[in-house]
């Protein structure tokens, strides 16, 4: 029994390395921040606001990335939200954003995502502006 587990855990730590170690250059690592604002403007300002302590309809995204899920004090999170256990990174912030229902089930953010491919750009350039917020 307890050499199965480690044998488990080591190979979760394998392939945690394997994974942290491949060569890729995520889409949000060249993302213009310039351009993020604006997207910001355009998708999210209208429920998030981007200063400290300020609640519109979502928490605020001042310092999101990062952060793991649900943090804000005092704002009045989904189950769902609750549930999710996940940390912020611009990687985790890429999916959520291109498709929120299917990364926190359930979440009350009504916002139906920037979809695709064909919104990696947008997307990328959104998280560069997030990254500012600190
Ligand atoms: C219609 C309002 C609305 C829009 C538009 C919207 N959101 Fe949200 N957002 C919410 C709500 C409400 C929550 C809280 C979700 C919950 O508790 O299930 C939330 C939660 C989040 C969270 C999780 C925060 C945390 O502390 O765990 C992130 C990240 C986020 N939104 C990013 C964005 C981004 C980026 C955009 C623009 C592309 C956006 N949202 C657009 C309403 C919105």
């Amino acid at each position: 029994m307890h050499t199965r587990y480690s044998a488990r855990r080591w190979l979760r730590f394998a392939v945690g390395v394997a994974l942290m170690s491949m060569p890729v250059t995520p889409a949000w690592a060249d993302g213009d921040p310039e351009i993020g604002k604006q997207v910001f403007k355009q998708n999210c300002s209208i429920c998030h606001s981007p200063l400290p302590g300020k609640v519109i309809v979502g928490p605020p995204l001042f310092g999101v990335v990062g952060r793991p899920t649900t943090s804000v004090a005092g704002y009045n999170y989904s189950p769902a939200n609750v549930a999710a256990h996940l940390i912020w990174t611009p990687t985790q912030l890429d999916k959520y954003i291109e498709n929120p229902q299917k990364i926190v089930p359930g979440t009350k953010m009504t916002f139906p995502g920037l979809p695709g491919p064909g919104n990696a750009e947008k997307r990328a350039n959104l998280i560069a502006y997030l990254s500012t917020l600190k």
